[in-house]
């Protein structure tokens, strides 16, 4: 799909609390946890990115700054746009915007399901973790 337009968005947005719905449906509810007042707070200060049809966001990821690099989290395609190439071009989207801003890296903590997809997008593993929830991940970093 070549029409998806990917943009940065504001806080307490229309698109912003579609984003909130977005990361609650996939990547909170199907691990158990819920979206607290913590992720919401958070928000404020990350780089929010969706990927548009038209006027529908299918597609989030959101930047956080830690000591100058930047983590990449709350990444999703919605289930019907999957394999289209769109979370990969939201990935590059990510990692321009980076390099806008002289970031050096970016890092994640990829479910293991998704391992596969930023391996292959130039993401190195650096090791499995647990989270204090009781989640596994890897961190998987890239230098820009
Ligand atoms: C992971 C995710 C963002 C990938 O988005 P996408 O738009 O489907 O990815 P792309 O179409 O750009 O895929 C690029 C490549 O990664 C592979 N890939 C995509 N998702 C994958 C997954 N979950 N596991 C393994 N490989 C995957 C694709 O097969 C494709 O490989 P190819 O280039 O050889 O065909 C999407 O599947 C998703 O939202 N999953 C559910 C939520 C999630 O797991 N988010 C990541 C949290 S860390």
């Amino acid at each position: 799909m070549n029409n998806i337009a990917f943009k940065i968005v504001e806080w307490g947005t229309k698109e912003y609390l579609d984003i909130v719905k977005l990361r609650h449906e996939m990547l909170r509810k199907p691990l158990g946890l819920v979206t607290d007042k913590d992720d919401l707070e958070g928000d404020k200060t990350h780089v929010k990115i969706i990927g548009l049809n038209e006027e529908e966001v299918i597609a989030i990821a959101a930047l956080e700054e830690i000591n100058g690099i930047y983590k990449m989290q709350g990444v999703a395609v919605k289930d019907e746009y999957q394999n289209k190439g769109i979370g990969s071009k939201m990935i590059h989207f990510c990692e321009n915007y980076a390099k806008q801003y002289g970031i050096k890296s970016i890092f994640c903590h990829s479910l293991l399901s998704a391992s596969n997809f930023y391996e292959k997008l130039g993401y190195v593993d650096e090791g499995h973790y647990v989270s204090a929830c009781g989640i596994p991940y890897i961190k998987m970093t890239k230098v820009l």
